[in-house]
């Protein structure tokens, strides 16, 4: 963990004192923002690669709670002796603790540094933090599946962060529709091992009604502080599961909506990577390559999402929101002015679609097509977010390649790939990666590195794909695949040049 200069706790950690005891918690910042290693202040929005959320969540007690976010269906393990009451109020035993606990660690330490699973749908493909440069970057999440309602999809995002990922427990009313799991076992394997004695099942209890009775937010879903959007159990495009991340006291929406703002105004640092004239070069080389085609406008991004079997890039993320397509109502919300707690009778509001188009809202929860997709990524920030693409496969330390008369050779596989950086505590280097991204001969290498590396093949990271090339075969020369790495290196928030097709 980063500890940032003049901080006495790492980076994204805060204390507080509730009812006389020291509560220890993490922030988004633990994630999305980073230390600059020269000056030792806090980046903001910048991907954190040091964190390693999945040795983090390992060491905890009851990981197994955490097993959506993994490759673990625990009814498929032995039964252990715990005994509860089943949803056919039948007495019957429960997953052996240990057996889950240890499959899901097993999960958990395959995951890379700086990266994290955040859809609970039971594949372990943990994927890169990303950056925290929202503004006009949605669709938001990799498959781009939030792309609706305020802020075009980031608030819905911010609830998605508490209301799925930070509690499992929200999971229980649709773990049948989307996991095949029925509420009474899938509560009971989260409390049959709790880290707090008080919350552990009892023997023979009905996990529900156990829940009812140390539950914290009584009266409400799930352990956090959330409210039920109309139609709930069903989800919408709007909350997927539901259950908006809401605080008593503060009327709907607020305080993500708060959230949205604040990120929308994070900018990288600024960049100062060459002269005027190869940034032209550069740019010219963007929209000659045809990036401009998908990577489009002032922020880069023609805000789509791009079938995963078009892009090609490691293909597990891509139907990793399907589920969620089993309970998809239409979207509505309560108006930004309605108390919470909700009145008997809050008015009801119809969340426009249109603002998105439908193929790309269709492909993000592989509604049209099985394999899903991948959302067309702002490129604003690419000097502070190496590695690159949705798993973060694409990386090569700075002494990874080398130069010789007809371009860039591989100077040490060691130093390639997922594997040969964050995974062997060496940072990327944005340069060399962007490399890797844009020459095939180099990719295919890192790829192969990558494929090779055990904990990389359990977690679902190769680096492969977006086969949009820059090199000798696409009839680049070396020198035009370093302008256009220049070029991408200095789109910070005021980039110096733009390429023209993007300017206007
Ligand atoms: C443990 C690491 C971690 C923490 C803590 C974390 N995030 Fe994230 N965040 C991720 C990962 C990984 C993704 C990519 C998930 C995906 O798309 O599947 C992500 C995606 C996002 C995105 C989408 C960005 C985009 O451009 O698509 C937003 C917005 C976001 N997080 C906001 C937050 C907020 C707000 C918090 C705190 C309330 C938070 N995150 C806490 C790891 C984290
Ligand atoms: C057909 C649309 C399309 C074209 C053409 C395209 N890209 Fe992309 N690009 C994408 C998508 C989609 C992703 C996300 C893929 C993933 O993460 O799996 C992406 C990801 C990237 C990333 C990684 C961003 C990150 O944060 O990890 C970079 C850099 C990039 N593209 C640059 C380029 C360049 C340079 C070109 C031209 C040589 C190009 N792209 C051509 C669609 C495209």
């Amino acid at each position: 963990m980063d500890v940032p200069a003049g901080s006495i706790l790492p980076l994204g950690m805060r204390t507080s004192i509730e009812k006389g005891k020291v509560r220890v918690g993490i922030t988004c910042a633990l994630c999305h923002a980073a230390i600059d290693s020269r000056s030792g202040r806090v980046i903001e929005g910048a991907p954190n690669n040091d964190v390693d959320p999945g040795l983090v969540l390992a060491m905890a007690t009851n990981s197994a709670a955490m097993f959506r976010q993994t490759g673990v269906n625990p009814t498929k393990l032995p039964l252990g002796d715990r005994t509860y009451i089943n949803a056919d109020g039948e007495i019957a035993r429960l997953p052996d603790a240990k057996a889950v606990e240890d499959a899901v660690d097993a999960d958990l330490l395959s995951w890379p540094p700086g990266n994290f699973d955040s859809t609970g749908n039971m594949v372990n493909n943990p994927s890169q933090n990303p950056s925290s440069y929202t503004h006009k970057a949605w669709p938001y999440g990799w498959s781009g599946n939030a792309a609706i309602g305020w802020f075009h999809g980031l608030t819905t995002l911010n609830s998605n962060v508490h209301g799925t990922n930070s509690d499992a427990t929200t999971g229980a009313d649709s773990s049948q529709a989307l996991l095949n799991i029925d509420k009474e076992t899938y509560l009971g394997i989260l409390f049959q091992n709790s880290a707090t004695q008080a919350f552990r099942l009892p023997e023979g209890a009905k996990p529900s009604e156990f829940f009812e009775k140390i539950d914290p937010t009584p009266g409400e879903p799930g352990m956090n502080q959330v409210i039920k959007m109309p139609g709930y159990p069903k989800g919408s495009p709007f909350i997927l599961d539901g259950l908006m991340a809401n605080s008593p006291g503060f009327p709907v929406g607020e305080q993500l909506n708060g959230m949205s703002a604040f990120q929308n105004s994070l900018a990288p640092p600024p960049v100062q990577t060459a002269s005027t004239d190869t940034l032209k070069r550069g740019a010219a080389i963007f929209s000659k390559a045809g990036c401009v085609e998908c990577h489009s406008g002032r922020y880069f991004t023609n805000h789509e999402v791009i079938a995963a079997d078009e892009i090609g890039t490691q293909p597990s993320r891509g139907p990793a929101q399907a589920p969620f397509a089993r309970i998809l109502i239409a979207p509505q919300t309560y108006p930004s002015n309605v108390p919470v707690p909700l009145p008997p009778d809050p008015p009801v509001l119809s969340v426009p679609t249109d603002i998105t188009p439908q193929r790309s809202l269709e492909l993000a929860f592989a509604i049209s097509n099985p394999a899903g997709g991948y959302k067309v990524p702002s490129l604003i920030g690419l000097a502070v977010t190496a590695p690159y693409l949705h798993d973060g496969g694409v990386a090569a330390s700075s002494e990874a390649l080398k130069r010789d008369k007809d371009g860039f050779k591989v100077a040490d596989p060691n130093q390639l790939g997922m594997a040969g950086t964050l995974l062997n505590n060496i940072q990327p280097d944005p340069s060399a990666s962007l490399r890797v991204l844009l020459d095939r001969n180099l990719r295919e290498t890192t790829v192969a590195v990558n494929r090779a590396n055990s904990d990389l093949q359990q977690s679902n990271v190769d680096g492969s794909g977006h086969a949009y090339w820059v090199d000798t075969e696409a009839g680049f020369t070396p020198q035009d695949q370093t302008d256009i790495i220049q070029f991408l290196l200095s789109l910070d928030d005021d980039p110096e040049v733009l390429p023209a097709v993007a300017s206007n």
